[in-house]
C-alpha cells in the first residue's frame, strides 16, 4: 500500500494546515480557462473547490483511497487518472488551459522533476497558467539534529542528495522531497519553457504562478 493511501484513510477530510484552496489571485489568472488539471489531486479538496466554479476538472494521483474521497467530495462530474505523475502523462499536447499542481512536483529527485516540468509544458496550451505549490523548509528553517531534518508534523527526514530528503519516519515515509527555495523554482520552471507571473511564500512552502510562452 502507497504511503498517501494510509494518509487519506487516515485523514479523510483534513480541510487545515498547510493545504491551501485556490486563492483570488489565482482565481484570477484562471478566468479564461476552461480545461483544468489538478496534478496530485489527493483527496480532491482543491478540485472540489474549481469544480464548484464551473471549471471542467480532471484530477491525477497515484493514491487510490485519495481518488476515492476526492469522487465522494465533488458535487458534479470531473475526470480521474489513477497513475504515476513521473512517467510520461496520458494526455494529449496542449490538451489543458490550466494545470494546479499543489504539494506534488517536490516528491521525486530533481532529475525526474525536470522531465515532469517539460511534460507539463507538452500538455499546457500556449498561454497557459501553470501554478505550483513546493516545499521550501530550509529557508523556512527546520531543524537539523545528528544530520537528520525534523518537520513540525513529526516526520524524519534523512538527507540523500542535495537538498534532496527522504523521509524515514512519518506521514510522507518513503517519498523523496526536493527542498526547492524561490530561485531555484524559478530557475528549473523557467527552463522548461514557462515565463513566471509571481512567487509568494505560504509558511514553509513557495506558491508560484508561472505561464507558458
Ligand atoms: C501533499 S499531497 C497534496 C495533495 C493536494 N494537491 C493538496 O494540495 O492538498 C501529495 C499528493 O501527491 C500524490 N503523489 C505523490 N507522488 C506521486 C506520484 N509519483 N504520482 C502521482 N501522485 C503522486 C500523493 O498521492 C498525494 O495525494
Amino acid at each position: 500500500m502507497k504511503e498517501y493511501d494510509k494518509r487519506w484513510k487516515e485523514q479523510e477530510n483534513m480541510e487545515s494546515g498547510l493545504r491551501t484552496l485556490i486563492d483570488e489571485r489565482e482565481l484570477q489568472l484562471l478566468k479564461d480557462a476552461n480545461k483544468v488539471l489538478d496534478l496530485g489531486c489527493g483527496d480532491g479538496l482543491t478540485l472540489a473547490f474549481l469544480v464548484d466554479k464551473g471549471f471542467d476538472v480532471t484530477g491525477m494521483d497515484y493514491s487510490e483511497v485519495g481518488i476515492a474521497n476526492a469522487k465522494k467530495r465533488v458535487s458534479k462530474k470531473a475526470k480521474f487518472v489513477l497513475g504515476d505523475i513521473y512517467q510520461p502523462l496520458p494526455f494529449e499536447d496542449e490538451e489543458f488551459d490550466a494545470i494546479i499542481a499543489y504539494q506534488v512536483i517536490n516528491h521525486n529527485t530533481i532529475e525526474e522533476i525536470r522531465k515532469l516540468l517539460k511534460e507539463l509544458h507538452r500538455i499546457l496550451k500556449p498561454g497557459g497558467v501553470f501554478s505550483v505549490k513546493v516545499s521550501d523548509w530550509t529557508t523556512y528553517g527546520y531543524n537539523y539534529v545528528d544530520g537528520l531534518c525534523y518537520d513540525e508534523f513529526g516526520s524524519i527526514l534523512k538527507p540523500i542528495g542535495e537538498r534532496t530528503f527522504l523521509p524515514i519516519a512519518g506521514w510522507e515515509k518513503g517519498v523523496i522531497h526536493y527542498d526547492f527555495n524561490k530561485e531555484i523554482l524559478k530557475k528549473e520552471v523557467e527552463d522548461a519553457g514557462f515565463e513566471l507571473l509571481d512567487m509568494r511564500n505560504i509558511k514553509c512552502h513557495i506558491l508560484g504562478n508561472f505561464r507558458k510562452k
